[in-house]
């Protein structure tokens, strides 16, 4: 069978218009500016209008809309969409069918969402570039997209202060003969005995949403921060250092790192831990939060955007998220 390399051709982002900043926090829960800044690196998060035209797929539809343009694709160009988010429109049907029509797809290509939490991007990239590289599609377009804001609870500290809503996508494809770009390597993985460190069991098939859970608040997202903390530098680490070294490269050959945004206390301690600069680290948490599939997409396409990371480049995605999940990819850019 032949092998193809794959190529990122093009990158989006959509950012909700509304800024929710630390000291509007303040007015909500009992928190304060300090403790938010020097505990998580967050400033400020974008929160999604929910009077329409910023639910996940109408974010996802603009992020595309920028990414064909980046790429001199057309819609119909697409073979498949890949979807990762934890927070679709509805449960039925899937995010990237309703994509599909937004986008004017005609061409009834394989659509797909992920439910891999803050992973979800870089399992989708990973799966992507493996049908790509066999030849059984040519072009796909993988999407984070988030409205957490619906999801967490605003009435605790605990969560609420971490969370942002927003879009990141990438379309990628079959190489051109003679390219430089390439994916080297990747992983991804999961360890479900610690699902319990961040879930949201109401809602689900096992236990629908009643009353009491409404006015309770017991159907929002809950975290164990520390222990999701201890894990999630371990595993981006661990992970960091197997894509280098199976692809049989170097800690110095690494232009670029895109974590997961999650706290920028984990980016540190995963930096250190990996033994890289944090000047190479891409850095974006203090204006948008943890917007968990969307930070690695959102964060690659900003850095693109603004001429940090150039084609030739070396590129390591770096995610971990609930599950709990994890996906690392080192791609020549
Ligand atoms: O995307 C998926 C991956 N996400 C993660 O992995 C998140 C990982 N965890 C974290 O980022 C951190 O654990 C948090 C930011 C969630 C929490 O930071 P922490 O340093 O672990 O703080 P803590 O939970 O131990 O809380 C320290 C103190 C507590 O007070 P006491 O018990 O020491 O008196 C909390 O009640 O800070 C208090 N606190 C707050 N104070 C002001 C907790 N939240 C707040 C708040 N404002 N928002």
């Amino acid at each position: 069978m032949k092998n193809y390399e794959v190529k990122v051709l093009g990158t989006g982002m959509y950012a909700p218009k509304k800024i929710v900043t630390n000291v509007d926090l303040e007015q909500i829960v009992e928190t304060n500016d300090q403790w938010i800044f020097e505990r998580t690196g967050i400033r400020e998060r974008r929160i999604c209008s929910t009077e329409g035209g910023e639910f996940p797929t109408d974010m996802a539809y603009h992020a595309t809309l920028d990414a064909l343009k980046a790429s001199g694709l057309n819609p119909n160009d697409i073979d498949l969409i890949l979807f990762a988010s934890v927070t679709p429109d509805v449960k039925l049907p899937n995010s990237a069918t309703i994509l599909q029509v937004k986008l004017g797809i005609t061409n009834n290509c394989a659509c797909l969402d992920i439910a891999a939490a803050c992973s979800g991007f870089v399992y989708g990239f990973n799966m992507a570039s493996a049908m790509i590289k066999t030849g059984m599609i040519k072009n796909a377009l993988v999407i984070g997209s988030e409205m957490l804001s619906r999801e967490v609870n605003w009435k605790d500290r605990n969560t609420c202060i971490l969370f942002g809503d927003g879009c990141g996508v990438a379309i990628i494809g079959r190489a051109e003969e003679g390219s430089s770009s390439k994916v080297y390597s990747s992983v991804l993985s999961a360890d479900g005995t610690g699902g319990e460190f961040f879930d949201q069991p109401v809602g689900g098939a096992v236990t629908p949403i009643t009353a009491t859970h409404l006015n309770e608040g017991t159907h929002y997202m809950q975290m164990k921060g520390k222990e999701m903390f201890k894990v999630a530098t371990r595993t981006l680490a661990e992970n960091a250092h197997k894509v280098i070294s199976e692809a049989g490269l170097e800690l110095k050959d690494v232009n670029w790192v895109v974590p997961h945004q999650a706290n920028i206390r984990i980016i540190e301690t995963t930096a250190k831990l990996i033994g890289m600069d944090m000047e190479k680290m891409i850095v974006n948490i203090d204006r948008y939060g943890n917007t968990s599939a969307a930070t690695v997409p959102i964060a690659f396409h900003e850095a693109i955007a603004d001429g940090r990371i150039k084609r030739g480049d070396i590129v390591l995605f770096d995610a971990f998220g609930a599950g709990l999940t994890a996906g690392a990819t080192l791609i020549k850019y």
